[in-house]
Protein backbone atom coordinates (compact mmCIF):
# COMPACT_ATOMS: atom_id res chain seq x y z
CA UNK A 1 0.00 0.00 0.00
CA UNK A 2 2.84 2.34 0.64
CA UNK A 3 4.37 1.94 -3.07
CA UNK A 4 1.22 2.75 -3.88
CA UNK A 5 0.83 5.53 -2.24
CA UNK A 6 3.39 6.81 -3.29
CA UNK A 7 3.74 6.14 -6.61
CA UNK A 8 0.66 8.44 -6.77
CA UNK A 9 2.15 11.23 -5.08
CA UNK A 10 4.78 11.11 -8.04
CA UNK A 11 2.13 10.94 -10.37
CA UNK A 12 0.77 13.67 -8.61
CA UNK A 13 4.29 15.77 -9.01
CA UNK A 14 3.98 14.49 -12.31
CA UNK A 15 1.49 16.38 -12.89
CA UNK A 16 1.81 19.79 -11.17
CA UNK A 17 4.63 19.81 -13.46
CA UNK A 18 3.30 18.69 -17.16
CA UNK A 19 -0.52 19.95 -16.99
CA UNK A 20 -1.76 23.58 -17.92
CA UNK A 21 -2.12 25.81 -15.29
CA UNK A 22 -4.25 28.64 -14.54
CA UNK A 23 -5.10 31.23 -11.90
CA UNK A 24 -7.13 29.92 -9.29
CA UNK A 25 -9.81 31.96 -7.12
CA UNK A 26 -8.43 30.68 -3.70
CA UNK A 27 -5.33 29.15 -4.23
CA UNK A 28 -3.06 30.76 -6.70
CA UNK A 29 -2.94 28.06 -9.03
CA UNK A 30 -5.33 25.41 -10.99
CA UNK A 31 -4.67 22.79 -13.19
CA UNK A 32 -6.81 21.37 -15.93
CA UNK A 33 -6.68 17.01 -15.60
CA UNK A 34 -8.98 15.68 -17.83
CA UNK A 35 -10.65 18.93 -18.98
CA UNK A 36 -11.38 20.16 -15.37
CA UNK A 37 -9.31 22.90 -13.33
CA UNK A 38 -8.39 21.66 -10.27
CA UNK A 39 -6.41 22.85 -7.21
CA UNK A 40 -3.28 21.25 -6.52
CA UNK A 41 -5.34 19.34 -2.84
CA UNK A 42 -8.42 18.47 -5.01
CA UNK A 43 -5.87 16.67 -7.74
CA UNK A 44 -4.06 14.81 -5.37
CA UNK A 45 -7.59 13.66 -3.68
CA UNK A 46 -9.00 12.56 -6.72
CA UNK A 47 -6.03 10.74 -7.93
CA UNK A 48 -6.11 8.80 -4.41
CA UNK A 49 -9.85 8.70 -4.73
CA UNK A 50 -9.97 6.22 -7.64
CA UNK A 51 -7.61 3.91 -5.71
CA UNK A 52 -8.50 3.80 -2.27
CA UNK A 53 -12.96 4.41 -2.29
CA UNK A 54 -14.72 1.42 -1.90
CA UNK A 55 -18.28 1.99 -2.57
CA UNK A 56 -21.40 0.22 -1.64
CA UNK A 57 -24.56 -0.25 -3.59
CA UNK A 58 -26.58 1.83 -0.81
CA UNK A 59 -24.57 4.65 -0.99
CA UNK A 60 -26.01 7.86 -2.07
CA UNK A 61 -23.72 10.93 -3.93
CA UNK A 62 -24.76 14.62 -4.12
CA UNK A 63 -23.02 16.16 -6.43
CA UNK A 64 -22.87 19.61 -7.22
CA UNK A 65 -20.76 22.77 -8.83
CA UNK A 66 -19.85 24.89 -5.91
CA UNK A 67 -21.99 27.59 -4.78
CA UNK A 68 -24.89 25.90 -6.42
CA UNK A 69 -27.12 24.85 -3.62
CA UNK A 70 -25.11 21.91 -1.94
CA UNK A 71 -25.81 23.36 1.87
CA UNK A 72 -29.39 23.03 1.46
CA UNK A 73 -29.56 19.74 -0.33
CA UNK A 74 -27.81 17.83 2.29
CA UNK A 75 -30.08 19.50 4.81
CA UNK A 76 -33.12 18.30 2.51
CA UNK A 77 -32.20 14.84 1.74
CA UNK A 78 -30.45 13.97 4.99
CA UNK A 79 -34.03 15.42 6.84
CA UNK A 80 -35.95 13.56 4.06
CA UNK A 81 -34.15 10.31 4.71
CA UNK A 82 -33.57 10.54 8.41
CA UNK A 83 -37.24 11.63 9.25
CA UNK A 84 -37.98 8.82 11.43
CA UNK A 85 -35.05 9.50 13.90
CA UNK A 86 -35.14 13.22 15.00
CA UNK A 87 -38.19 15.19 15.98
CA UNK A 88 -38.47 18.61 14.34
CA UNK A 89 -38.04 20.24 17.67
CA UNK A 90 -34.92 18.49 18.13
CA UNK A 91 -32.79 17.66 15.51
CA UNK A 92 -29.53 16.62 14.58
CA UNK A 93 -29.43 19.64 12.08
CA UNK A 94 -29.95 22.04 15.36
CA UNK A 95 -26.90 21.06 16.90
CA UNK A 96 -24.67 19.75 14.30
CA UNK A 97 -26.14 21.99 11.08
CA UNK A 98 -26.09 20.19 7.78
CA UNK A 99 -22.13 20.06 6.25
CA UNK A 100 -21.06 17.20 8.52
CA UNK A 101 -23.77 14.91 7.66
CA UNK A 102 -22.17 14.42 3.59
CA UNK A 103 -18.36 14.03 4.00
CA UNK A 104 -17.02 16.18 1.10
CA UNK A 105 -15.52 13.21 -1.05
CA UNK A 106 -13.07 15.73 -2.82
CA UNK A 107 -10.99 16.82 0.45
CA UNK A 108 -10.94 13.69 2.36
CA UNK A 109 -7.60 11.57 3.29
CA UNK A 110 -7.49 8.53 1.79
CA UNK A 111 -6.56 5.89 2.80
CA UNK A 112 -7.08 7.16 6.26
CA UNK A 113 -10.92 8.16 5.35
CA UNK A 114 -12.43 5.09 4.73
CA UNK A 115 -15.70 5.48 5.92
CA UNK A 116 -16.25 1.73 6.53
CA UNK A 117 -17.87 2.70 10.22
CA UNK A 118 -20.98 4.82 8.62
CA UNK A 119 -24.29 2.82 8.74
CA UNK A 120 -25.95 2.83 5.24
CA UNK A 121 -27.27 4.27 3.46
CA UNK A 122 -23.91 6.44 3.61
CA UNK A 123 -24.37 9.97 2.11
CA UNK A 124 -21.14 11.73 0.28
CA UNK A 125 -21.24 14.55 -1.32
CA UNK A 126 -18.59 15.81 -4.07
CA UNK A 127 -18.28 18.86 -6.77
CA UNK A 128 -16.23 16.82 -9.56
CA UNK A 129 -17.63 16.51 -12.80
CA UNK A 130 -18.91 13.19 -13.52
CA UNK A 131 -16.31 12.02 -15.98
CA UNK A 132 -13.83 12.94 -13.55
CA UNK A 133 -15.55 10.16 -10.97
CA UNK A 134 -14.54 6.40 -10.58
CA UNK A 135 -16.69 4.21 -12.16
CA UNK A 136 -17.74 2.57 -8.44
CA UNK A 137 -19.27 5.68 -7.53
CA UNK A 138 -20.87 6.63 -10.79
CA UNK A 139 -22.63 3.58 -10.74
CA UNK A 140 -24.12 4.81 -8.02
CA UNK A 141 -27.49 6.89 -7.26
CA UNK A 142 -26.76 10.75 -7.84
CA UNK A 143 -29.11 14.20 -6.32
CA UNK A 144 -27.36 16.45 -8.75
CA UNK A 145 -28.34 20.87 -7.77
CA UNK A 146 -27.28 23.02 -10.45
CA UNK A 147 -28.26 27.29 -10.62
CA UNK A 148 -28.13 29.70 -12.92
CA UNK A 149 -24.43 30.74 -13.58
CA UNK A 150 -24.62 34.25 -13.06
CA UNK A 151 -25.84 33.63 -9.69
CA UNK A 152 -22.98 30.81 -9.18
CA UNK A 153 -20.48 33.43 -10.50
CA UNK A 154 -21.38 35.77 -7.80
CA UNK A 155 -21.56 33.17 -4.86
CA UNK A 156 -18.58 31.75 -5.76
CA UNK A 157 -16.48 35.20 -6.05
CA UNK A 158 -17.67 36.22 -2.71
CA UNK A 159 -17.35 33.01 -1.16
CA UNK A 160 -13.70 32.51 -2.73
CA UNK A 161 -12.88 35.79 -1.95
CA UNK A 162 -12.62 35.11 1.42
CA UNK A 163 -10.93 32.12 1.88
CA UNK A 164 -8.15 33.59 -0.59
CA UNK A 165 -4.98 33.70 1.82
CA UNK A 166 -4.10 37.41 2.15
CA UNK A 167 -0.61 36.94 0.20
CA UNK A 168 -2.23 36.51 -2.47
CA UNK A 169 -3.55 39.35 -4.50
CA UNK A 170 -7.54 39.52 -3.92
CA UNK A 171 -9.21 38.29 -7.33
CA UNK A 172 -11.33 41.50 -9.01
CA UNK A 173 -14.96 40.99 -10.22
CA UNK A 174 -13.20 41.72 -13.56
CA UNK A 175 -10.78 38.85 -13.31
CA UNK A 176 -13.02 36.17 -12.15
CA UNK A 177 -15.77 36.84 -14.50
CA UNK A 178 -13.18 36.56 -17.11
CA UNK A 179 -11.88 33.45 -16.12
CA UNK A 180 -15.61 32.16 -15.36
CA UNK A 181 -16.85 32.99 -19.05
CA UNK A 182 -13.28 30.92 -19.82
CA UNK A 183 -14.78 28.15 -18.28
CA UNK A 184 -11.63 28.49 -15.43
CA UNK A 185 -12.39 27.98 -11.62
CA UNK A 186 -12.57 25.25 -9.00
CA UNK A 187 -14.02 22.29 -10.64
CA UNK A 188 -14.82 23.94 -13.81
CA UNK A 189 -15.72 24.92 -16.78
CA UNK A 190 -19.37 25.29 -15.21
CA UNK A 191 -21.19 24.44 -18.40
CA UNK A 192 -19.38 20.86 -18.80
CA UNK A 193 -19.82 19.89 -15.63
CA UNK A 194 -23.59 20.40 -15.61
CA UNK A 195 -24.16 18.85 -18.44
CA UNK A 196 -22.11 15.59 -17.59
CA UNK A 197 -24.48 15.35 -15.20
CA UNK A 198 -27.60 16.56 -17.22
CA UNK A 199 -26.72 13.87 -19.84
CA UNK A 200 -26.01 10.89 -17.28
CA UNK A 201 -29.38 11.67 -15.86
CA UNK A 202 -31.07 11.41 -19.18
CA UNK A 203 -29.77 8.25 -19.69
CA UNK A 204 -30.46 7.07 -16.12
CA UNK A 205 -33.08 8.93 -14.42
CA UNK A 206 -33.71 6.39 -12.18
CA UNK A 207 -29.97 6.92 -11.15
CA UNK A 208 -29.54 10.40 -11.21
CA UNK A 209 -32.34 13.35 -9.71
CA UNK A 210 -31.29 16.34 -11.63
CA UNK A 211 -33.06 19.58 -9.62
CA UNK A 212 -32.16 23.27 -9.97
CA UNK A 213 -31.87 25.56 -7.23
CA UNK A 214 -34.26 27.93 -8.70
CA UNK A 215 -36.77 25.13 -9.02
CA UNK A 216 -36.36 24.52 -5.13
CA UNK A 217 -36.36 27.66 -3.94
CA UNK A 218 -40.07 27.72 -5.71
CA UNK A 219 -41.50 24.46 -4.99
CA UNK A 220 -39.96 22.72 -2.13
CA UNK A 221 -42.41 20.74 -1.11
CA UNK A 222 -42.64 19.50 -4.68
CA UNK A 223 -38.92 18.51 -4.58
CA UNK A 224 -38.90 16.91 -1.05
CA UNK A 225 -41.32 14.41 -2.45
CA UNK A 226 -39.65 13.86 -5.42
CA UNK A 227 -35.94 13.13 -2.82
CA UNK A 228 -38.29 11.12 -0.63
CA UNK A 229 -39.61 8.91 -3.41
CA UNK A 230 -35.88 8.89 -5.13
CA UNK A 231 -34.22 7.95 -2.17
CA UNK A 232 -36.50 4.77 -1.41
CA UNK A 233 -38.47 6.33 1.05
CA UNK A 234 -42.10 8.02 -0.35
CA UNK A 235 -43.95 9.73 1.79
CA UNK A 236 -46.98 7.72 3.44
CA UNK A 237 -50.25 9.42 3.44
CA UNK A 238 -50.42 9.58 7.20
CA UNK A 239 -47.20 11.67 7.20
CA UNK A 240 -48.95 13.86 4.17
CA UNK A 241 -51.59 14.47 6.67
CA UNK A 242 -49.03 15.64 9.34
CA UNK A 243 -47.75 17.94 7.53
CA UNK A 244 -44.03 16.47 7.45
CA UNK A 245 -43.02 17.57 3.78
CA UNK A 246 -43.81 21.07 5.74
CA UNK A 247 -41.80 20.68 8.71
CA UNK A 248 -38.68 19.50 6.88
CA UNK A 249 -38.86 22.52 4.29
CA UNK A 250 -38.91 24.67 7.30
CA UNK A 251 -36.47 23.23 9.17
CA UNK A 252 -33.95 23.28 5.95
CA UNK A 253 -34.87 26.99 4.80
CA UNK A 254 -32.37 29.24 4.74
CA UNK A 255 -33.61 31.63 7.92
CA UNK A 256 -33.97 28.53 10.24
CA UNK A 257 -30.03 27.17 8.74
CA UNK A 258 -28.42 30.67 9.12
CA UNK A 259 -29.92 31.30 12.49
CA UNK A 260 -28.89 28.19 14.00
CA UNK A 261 -25.90 29.24 16.66
CA UNK A 262 -23.88 26.75 15.28
CA UNK A 263 -23.72 28.09 11.81
CA UNK A 264 -23.56 31.57 13.31
CA UNK A 265 -20.54 30.78 15.44
CA UNK A 266 -19.10 27.37 14.35
CA UNK A 267 -16.39 26.29 11.96
CA UNK A 268 -16.40 23.31 9.70
CA UNK A 269 -13.56 20.99 8.69
CA UNK A 270 -13.72 19.31 5.45
CA UNK A 271 -11.25 16.97 5.54
CA UNK A 272 -8.18 17.60 7.64
CA UNK A 273 -7.16 20.51 5.81
CA UNK A 274 -9.58 22.98 4.90
CA UNK A 275 -11.28 24.50 7.47
CA UNK A 276 -14.33 27.24 6.77
CA UNK A 277 -16.22 29.58 8.75
CA UNK A 278 -19.92 27.78 8.84
CA UNK A 279 -21.78 30.86 8.43
CA UNK A 280 -19.98 31.24 4.78
CA UNK A 281 -22.44 29.14 3.83
CA UNK A 282 -25.34 31.10 4.11
CA UNK A 283 -25.06 34.53 2.57
CA UNK A 284 -28.51 35.96 1.10
CA UNK A 285 -29.90 32.59 -0.60
CA UNK A 286 -31.76 34.16 -2.99
CA UNK A 287 -32.42 34.49 -7.00
CA UNK A 288 -30.99 37.09 -9.01
CA UNK A 289 -28.69 38.82 -6.85
CA UNK A 290 -26.04 39.16 -10.01
CA UNK A 291 -28.41 41.87 -10.61
CA UNK A 292 -26.15 43.79 -8.04
CA UNK A 293 -23.09 42.89 -9.73
CA UNK A 294 -23.06 42.15 -13.10
CA UNK A 295 -23.06 44.93 -15.87
CA UNK A 296 -25.86 44.30 -19.08
CA UNK A 297 -23.11 43.17 -20.70
CA UNK A 298 -21.41 40.91 -18.95
CA UNK A 299 -25.00 39.34 -18.10
CA UNK A 300 -24.94 39.17 -22.18
CA UNK A 301 -21.87 37.48 -22.24
CA UNK A 302 -23.00 35.27 -19.75
CA UNK A 303 -26.26 34.01 -21.28
CA UNK A 304 -24.75 33.83 -24.56
CA UNK A 305 -22.22 31.26 -23.92
CA UNK A 306 -24.96 29.51 -21.86
CA UNK A 307 -27.19 29.33 -24.74
CA UNK A 308 -24.41 27.96 -26.82
CA UNK A 309 -22.94 25.44 -24.46
CA UNK A 310 -26.40 23.95 -23.85
CA UNK A 311 -27.74 24.42 -27.62
CA UNK A 312 -30.02 20.55 -28.27
CA UNK A 313 -29.48 19.47 -24.75
CA UNK A 314 -32.52 20.41 -23.33
CA UNK A 315 -31.35 22.25 -20.59
CA UNK A 316 -31.95 25.84 -19.74
CA UNK A 317 -30.75 27.81 -16.79
P1 LIG B 1 -25.62 32.95 -2.12
O1 LIG B 1 -24.15 33.21 -1.99
O2 LIG B 1 -26.17 33.40 -3.44
O3 LIG B 1 -26.41 33.47 -0.97
P2 LIG B 1 -23.28 25.80 -1.61
O4 LIG B 1 -24.05 25.26 -0.45
O5 LIG B 1 -23.32 24.92 -2.81
O6 LIG B 1 -21.93 26.25 -1.22
O7 LIG B 1 -24.10 27.10 -2.09
C1 LIG B 1 -24.17 28.24 -1.28
C2 LIG B 1 -25.31 29.11 -1.75
O8 LIG B 1 -26.55 28.54 -1.32
C3 LIG B 1 -25.23 30.50 -1.14
O9 LIG B 1 -25.83 31.36 -2.10
C4 LIG B 1 -26.08 30.30 0.10
O10 LIG B 1 -26.55 31.49 0.69
C5 LIG B 1 -27.22 29.46 -0.45
N1 LIG B 1 -27.92 28.70 0.57
C6 LIG B 1 -27.41 28.04 1.64
N2 LIG B 1 -28.38 27.47 2.36
C7 LIG B 1 -29.54 27.75 1.74
C8 LIG B 1 -30.92 27.44 2.02
N3 LIG B 1 -31.27 26.73 3.08
N4 LIG B 1 -31.85 27.90 1.16
C9 LIG B 1 -31.52 28.63 0.08
N5 LIG B 1 -30.23 28.97 -0.23
C10 LIG B 1 -29.26 28.53 0.58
Amino acid sequence: QDAEYNNICNNHKHLLETLPKANGWKNRHLYNYNGFWLSPLVLKTNLLLHTYFKSHPTDIFLASFMKSGTTWLKALMFSTLNRHHYTFSDHYLHKHGPQSTFPLLDVESYPISDFTTFSPPRLFATHFARSLLPSCITSGKFVYVCRNPKDVLISKWLFMSKLRPKDIPPLSLDEAFELFSLGVSEFGPFWEHVLSYWRASLESPKKILFLKYEEVKKQPEVVVRKLATFLGKPLTAEEEEKGVVGEIVKLCSFESLRNLEVNKNGMEKFGKVVEIEKRDFFRKGEIGDWKNYLSDEMKERIDGITDDKFRGSGLSL
